[in-house]
């Protein structure tokens, strides 16, 4: 399974062009043994974030972050919710009702969060997004007596002390607004709300994109134990055993799980993964947004699937081993960053064979391009979403081995696991193959982040109820 790459490089056998192409794109072919070393790594970096010595956890580049959400849907939820999803592709504002915990109604609008906001001040993204909220309300006529509760979907490392309290420890993807790190995100966002005077609602949850996604897979399917984002980024949360959480401080009478935040996009930013990261890698990162951190998903996430293709070909390009027979002002995209994207990577996967590559070429002016070129194209993208499958099968192993159940239901969103045509069959394949003792089930949750902060904030409520009988 991990040896088969469904690739066909259409060169002249044994052509010196051949050998050199091999050896460009050959990097990319991921081992059964190196698949392994990850694994080994992970379950390393994993039990060190845990550990109750700060001295250790320094050394993990996995944050583990506790997120205090304990429980998940019971059925026994009523009330009216509101949710904000604010961190990748799309921004989305959510208007639940649940009774007996089963969702009854359901309305979600979405936007595209406009450039100047996402590298502007704090305060002008909070007022977006205090904005957009009451637009909601004002529009479906929603009115409460009592504050509606919000459950905030942040997708970006935080510390959390509560619920309802995190520090931004870093922007990542495209964001970079001024005045935010280290701030109370929950605080900015009431502020937001505070200056309008117009809406009444309470913030009683703040999570990330992984954690909802897995509260959204619990309410669909009983046996779900991993949220999975892949989509601008990458991260993952499982349900884990209190005693297990060597550095949890709360009370652990009443809890006895708690999800944890892995934060996975930032595995290897202290050098463990470099071992098989390829120059193409190394370039990626060094053009990037946030240089130096973010290491495991520049290997692959939605923001740079593409770029690292493209990096590929403009190296090959240069070494006169594609487009060779073609006037330059035809391939100059290839040395532009962000020219060709994942669309593109997803697009040239979609086909076996060589028509939609042909398109994606004619799209960016390459025409006409020879069989052998298209063919390169063709076995670029294809072993760089090999690879992705791999790595992401690699750390989803070391979670399932580490949870130890017989069947385990995957939650998945984002927007790279929905249109990537091969990367769920390769993922599957493989996992059967890395994980045989458990029975696992990858689920689509499409929306599934943001919906998952409006479970959040039923069970919040749930339990705040409850206290106060
Ligand atoms: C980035 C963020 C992380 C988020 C992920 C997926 O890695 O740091 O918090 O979950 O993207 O959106």
């Amino acid at each position: 399974v991990i040896e088969k790459v469904r690739l066909n490089l259409n060169l002249p056998n044994n052509s010196e062009k051949q050998e050199k192409v091999r050896d460009v794109l050959g990097q990319f072919f991921l081992t059964q043994t190196t698949m392994e070393q990850i694994m080994l790594v992970m379950e390393t970096e994993m039990r060190l974030g845990l550990s109750r010595n700060p001295e250790d956890r320094k050394k993990s580049s996995l944050q583990m972050e506790n997120t205090f959400v304990h429980e998940t849907i019971n059925g026994t939820e009523n009330g009216d919710f509101l949710a904000l999803d604010l961190g990748g592709t799309n921004y989305r504002v959510i208007y639940m009702e649940m009774r007996e915990g089963k969702k009854t109604k359901e309305i979600m609008q979405h936007y595209v969060i406009p450039d100047p906001i996402l590298t502007g001040t704090g305060v002008s993204l909070f007022d977006y997004l205090a904005d957009s909220i009451a637009k909601l309300l004002h529009t479906e006529n929603i009115k409460s007596a009592t504050p509606i509760p919000l459950g905030f979907t942040f997708s970006f490392p935080m510390i959390q002390s509560s619920l309802r309290n995190a520090l931004l420890l870093t922007w990542t993807k495209k964001f970079k607004c001024t005045d935010t790190v280290m701030q109370d995100v929950v605080k900015m966002l009431e502020a937001a709300i505070e200056r309008r005077k117009d809406i009444n609602i309470e913030v009683v949850a703040i999570l990330n994109d992984a954690v909802g996604t897995l509260m959204t897979g619990a309410y669909e399917d009983r046996a779900c134990g991993i949220g999975l984002i892949l989509g601008t980024g990458c991260n993952a949360s499982y349900m884990e055993h209190l005693e297990r959480v060597e550095k949890w401080e709360g009370n652990t009478k009443e809890e006895k799980e708690e999800i944890i935040d892995i934060e996975w996009g930032a595995f290897g930013d202290n050098g463990v993964l470099d071992f098989f990261k390829t120059q193409y890698d190394f370039e990626v990162d060094r053009l990037s947004n946030h240089k130096g951190s973010f290491t495991f998903e520049k290997l692959f996430a939605g923001l740079y699937l593409g770029e690292i293709v493209r990096l590929v070909l403009s190296d090959l390009v240069s070494k006169d081993l594609l487009f060779a027979d073609l006037d330059e002002s035809k391939v100059e995209w290839v040395h532009w960053k962000g020219s060709f994207t994942t669309g593109h990577v997803s697009k040239v996967e979609s086909d076996f064979t060589d028509t939609k590559a042909i398109e994606v070429l004619e799209e960016l002016g390459t025409s006409p391009a020879s069989a052998e070129d298209v063919s390169v194209l063709r076995y670029a993208c294809a072993i760089v979403s090999n690879r992705a499958a791999k790595i992401i099968v690699s750390a989803l192993t070391v979670l399932l081995r580490h949870i130890q159940k017989d069947e385990v239901t995957i939650a998945v969103d984002g927007s790279l696991f929905s249109y990537h045509p091969t990367l769920r069959g390769q993922m599957e394949e493989l996992i059967a193959y890395t994980a045989p003792e458990t029975k696992t089930k990858f689920i689509e949750v499409k929306d599934g982040s943001g919906m998952g902060a409006a479970y959040v904030a039923a069970v919040a409520h749930r339990i705040e109820q409850k206290k106060n009988m």
